[in-house]
């Protein structure tokens, strides 16, 4: 990926902080998923009064995508903070990392987080779920 379409998915997962539903926690999480054919499906939090069933803005994002028949992924940009200010860095939690291993290869799918658009770092998902379980495991 080139530095023009990171830049791309950092404004498109920034955008998504205004739509977030983070009453509980006050943690405001945009995505932004980018398909292998260049189409990008952008998600946020949506949490719940009885707070398990909160969604995080990564598995937003891919349940977006993935319904409307989207398989094939490149990579996903996070951004969040308090109150929507972006300060740090946004790792996925353990869940989302699990659900990138399901549609995505972890030797190449790109998993960038951002403060902003000249700020940001690329990880593979390798690097992040290591000797991650997947449907290949299944299969076996
Ligand atoms: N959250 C996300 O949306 N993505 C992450 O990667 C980390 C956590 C959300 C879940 C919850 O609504 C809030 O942030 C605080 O945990």
């Amino acid at each position: 990926m080139d530095k023009k379409q990171i830049q791309q998915l950092i404004e498109k997962a920034t955008e998504q902080i205004q739509y977030c539903y983070a009453p509980y926690s006050g943690f405001r999480v945009g995505a932004a998923l980018l398909t292998k054919d260049g189409k990008v499906y952008a998600g946020c939090n949506v949490e719940n009064a009885s707070y398990t069933p909160t969604n995080c803005a990564e598995r937003t994002a891919f349940f977006k995508a993935v319904s409307e028949g989207e398989r094939e992924f490149q990579a996903i940009c996070i951004v969040g903070g308090m109150d929507g200010v972006i300060e740090t860095y946004t790792p996925p939690c353990g869940v989302c990392r699990q659900v990138m291993m399901e549609f995505c290869n972890p030797g190449s799918f790109q998993i960038i987080l951002a403060t902003g658009i000249e700020k940001y770092e690329v990880f593979l998902l390798k690097d992040l779920l290591p000797m991650g379980f997947g449907p290949d495991d299944v299969r076996k």
